[in-house]
């Protein structure tokens, strides 16, 4: 027999990881943990950045090599203002200029190092990234506030990191993807939205509980779903207002999703949780929930981290219509990867995509019961 078009399979490109890391800002974890007086080293864009905090209480990042002789100042000492380097005690401050050379009669006047831009926030601590060299002008580019960040009505952030390896592109994708939080997270969406516009991308998913993932424990408040309005404000860092509903109240949570490139193939993931206080969560038991919430979404991170260790990149996925607008999302994305100049409307104009449910909502609950009544039974026939 022989074949024909419709026989042929469908190959995969696989693409390459560009080499050049996105434009924005990008959240390096909590400020207060770079506080402590020490250098802190950071490998991001490929290289090698030092974080310290000066006499007057800020932090600063200057490349991590040493113009000297390439000493690694995040293995110095803090001095003063500046960050003095191990190898012979060469002096930077926190603008990147060379301040002192103990043993020398002068500093040579052009001695200059990079310093990147930062910005401290709502307990956070950012870097701008951009490979052109320009500052932060555009108030587009700005992370929002996050208003219960460090105000007494919300637990303190709970915050965790981890490395991950593989590019980046990789978890951004998961803004449009639907039915990965059904198979991978055990979650169940009923409602899912996305969109674009400009440096944002959003994502508004609503869900029910699982019984069958995460059957309800007697004696302990029963959830009922979800609500989630997710945003990406630049290329990696995203605001979760988080809400979980429980039978007879909510418990309302801000969820951070951030990273930065380490290499093309590797990142640095951290998330981060607050909980807002009410009655029914005063301030040790807000706290404890968000540690409760953290231990829950880390899982989910694993579970995501899981698929992402196995799976192969893909520039031209095959799609289904219940698949939400991965190509659009794409094309977001990769305003953060050209030149300013080269940014084009069809990378920042508005778009939206409402998700039709109906089919994968349909499916999702006949698994569940199955699911549920194969689990029934299980506990018959042990006697449970
Ligand atoms: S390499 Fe840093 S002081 Fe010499
Ligand atoms: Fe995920």
């Amino acid at each position: 027999m022989t074949r024909t078009q419709s026989d042929e399979v469908r190959v995969i490109d696989a693409g390459v990881a560009p080499t050049r890391f996105a434009r924005g800002w990008h959240c390096l974890g909590l400020a207060k943990d770079f506080a402590d007086g020490t250098p802190h080293g950071i490998e991001a864009f490929g290289t090698k950045l030092v974080v310290f905090q000066d006499s007057e209480g800020a932090l600063n990042i200057l490349d991590s090599y040493c113009r000297h002789m390439g000493g690694d100042l995040s293995q110095g000492t803090v001095k003063g203002d500046s960050v003095a380097c191990p190898f012979h005690d060469w002096r930077w401050g926190g603008k990147g200029k060379c301040t002192s050379i103990p043993y020398a009669r002068r500093v040579p006047p052009l001695a200059r190092t990079r310093a990147w831009t930062t910005l401290e926030q709502d307990g956070l601590l950012y870097v701008w990234h951009d490979p052109e060299g320009n500052a932060p002008t555009d108030a587009d580019m700005y992370i929002p506030r996050i208003e219960g960040a460090l105000s007494d009505e919300w637990s303190d952030w709970v915050w965790y990191t981890t490395e991950v390896d593989t590019n980046c592109r990789e978890i951004v994708d998961n803004i449009v993807d639907m039915a990965h939080f059904f198979y991978v997270h055990y979650s169940f969406p009923t409602y899912f939205k996305n969109v674009f516009e400009g440096q944002v991308a959003s994502q508004f998913m609503r869900g029910q509980a699982r019984e069958d993932a995460r059957p309800h424990a007697a004696g302990t408040p029963k959830m009922l779903g979800s609500r989630s309005d997710a945003s990406y404000f630049g290329p990696s860092f995203m605001i979760d207002d988080l809400t979980y509903r429980y039978e007879g109240y909510d418990v309302e949570s801000v969820l951070i999703n951030c990273h930065y490139p380490v290499s093309p193939d590797k990142f640095v993931l951290m998330y981060g949780i607050i909980v807002k206080k009410s009655d029914k969560f005063t301030g040790d038991a807000a706290a404890e929930m968000a540690k409760n919430f953290g231990t829950f979404i880390a899982k989910g991170f694993e579970q995501d981290i899981a698929i992402w260790k196995n799976k192969t990149r893909i520039e031209n996925p095959l799609l289904c219509e219940e698949d939400g607008p991965v190509y659009q999302l794409r094309r977001w994305y990769e305003q953060f990867y050209v030149d300013v100049a080269d940014v084009t409307p069809d990378m920042v104009d508005r778009f939206e995509h409402e998700m039709d449910t109906t089919k994968a909502v349909a499916a999702w609950q006949k698994e569940v019961d199955q699911n549920l009544a194969e689990k029934a039974r299980e506990n018959a026939t042990a006697g449970v």
